[in-house]
């Protein structure tokens, strides 16, 4: 069985590249090994069939969002406890925070109103680390199960005894190998394509070289993607220079853990070697603009990280980053962006402030936002192309007090470029996974 939609599509197969597909019909598979693949698009005038639903006049249909960083125990924190510097606002604010969800009725309480609201905002994929805690990182893939959402779900592996509280941490190398190892299984038996598990090693500070090995060996073994954080901020790719003589990308190389689906987050301090050794390795980027702001010390060079080659997406650091949308990460992207290319102190010379071409503009955002992380995380999503599945959503020129609003001076850029910066939930008014409805 299929489905047809019609609709004018915009979206961006290539980072510099808008395209408008003005009333095509879209036909995916709704039952069958292949639901939610779309099968065909054509102009509407060449389908000779009706549809089985019909955009209403004035919106657009883009491809869903994919979120490539993301931290769902921090959920109830997001919008505060900016203050700290990383290594403090981790132990002062947010392991305990995270140790809470050992409490699953909390855990449920929070994944529920974490995957509606991100659901709304458009975020069709979302690649989260979870929490230490195996039961609930199970309940969070149940939940993205139950709500639809797609996801790549990890239990946050930890065990350092410097880098990590006593009240949380894995005992030991191998309970936390064997805890991650019991979590793949768990997310695995749910039997769902749209959330899989991905093997999750917090970062180099948080875990011992043995449990560093033994997750490599694992994700190796179970065929497993992996995510963790890379050379995030001085402090972070410091300590790892200073406790291994190497980068965080060569350290992590060494135990298997760069590979085609490895998700590395910031990455804010890579060196041009590092990104060489990505784009050979087929490992990707997580960008997270706003929360670089924070903890970063610097803005990732993401035109850099491009032309060596590195696949990129964009994640929102939840809740390091203080915005549940995706969309509002794009407009992030693209005015740090700008803040690298011209500089950021008004006392040195214009000519030696910034960083030559290291501007993106909003098409280069949400095709980060769509393809890049696509890409990244290896899921074919990201497109309404034949042969990718059917994530979409549907926004139209708002109504007061939204600011989304198309003029008749707005052409399809300007309406493009409009919706990427200012489209927030009350202006996506569907949302769909795999071919699914989610509202
Ligand atoms: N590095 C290790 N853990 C975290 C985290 O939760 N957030 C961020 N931004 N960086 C980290
Ligand atoms: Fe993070």
């Amino acid at each position: 069985m299929t489905r047809t939609i019609r609709a004018t599509v915009m979206q961006t197969p290539t980072k510099d590249h808008l395209e408008v597909l003005h009333d095509v019909a879209i036909t995916y598979e709704t039952t069958g090994a292949e639901v939610g693949t779309i099968v065909e698009i054509c102009p509407f005038s060449q389908h000779g069939k009706p549809a089985n639903e019909t955009l209403p006049e004035g919106s657009v249909l883009l491809p869903g969002l994919v979120d490539l960083h993301i931290h769902a125990p921090q959920w109830p924190q997001l919008g505060t406890g900016l203050d700290l510097p990383l290594e403090r606002w981790l132990f002062e604010y947010t392991f305990p925070l995270e140790a809470r969800f050992t409490d699953l009725e909390f855990a449920t309480r929070v994944w529920a109103d974490m995957v509606t609201t991100l659901l709304a905002n458009g975020t069709t994929t979302a690649v989260y680390f979870a929490s230490q805690d195996l039961k609930a990182t199970t309940l969070l893939a149940k939940t993205c199960v139950e709500l639809g959402q797609r996801a790549l779900v990890g239990r946050v592996a930890m065990d350092h005894l410097t880098g990590t509280p006593e009240w949380y941490r894995d005992e030991s190398p191998s309970s936390g190998v064997a805890a991650s190892r019991a979590s793949v299984e768990a997310i695995r038996a749910l039997a769902c394509d749209r959330v899989q598990p991905i093997i999750t090693p917090r970062f180099i500070p948080a875990c011992s070289d043995e449990l560093l090995q033994g997750l490599g060996d694992l994700a190796a073994e179970l065929s497993v993607r992996v995510q963790t954080h890379c050379s995030e901020s001085d402090w972070e790719h410091g300590y790892v220079l200073e406790r291994h003589g190497m980068t965080d990308t060569e350290s992590l190389a060494r135990f298997g853990l760069i590979k085609a689906g490895t998700v590395l987050a910031h990455a804010d301090h890579v060196t041009d070697s590092d990104l060489q050794h990505l784009a050979s390795s087929g490992a990707g980027i997580a960008h997270c603009p706003l929360s670089n702001a924070y903890f970063g010390d610097a803005v990732f060079p993401v035109r850099r990280a491009l032309s060596a080659g590195v696949s990129v997406g964009l994640g929102t650091d939840i809740a390091g980053g203080s915005e549940a949308s995706l969309l509002a990460q794009c407009a992030h992207a693209v005015t740090v962006s700008r803040m690298l290319e011209d500089g950021v102190d008004a006392n040195k010379p214009a000519d030696s402030r910034g960083v030559a071409e290291s501007r993106i503009d909003s098409i280069a955002a949400f095709w980060l936002a769509t393809v890049g992380g696509a890409a990244v995380a290896d899921l074919p999503v990201g497109l309404i192309e034949v042969g990718r599945q059917f994530d979409a959503i549907a926004v139209r020129s708002g109504e007061p007090p939204s600011p989304l609003r198309r003029w008749d001076l707005d052409d399809d850029t300007r309406w493009f470029e409009k919706i990427v910066r200012l489209a927030r939930p009350s202006d996506i008014t569907d949302v769909w996974v795999g071919g699914q409805t989610l509202n």
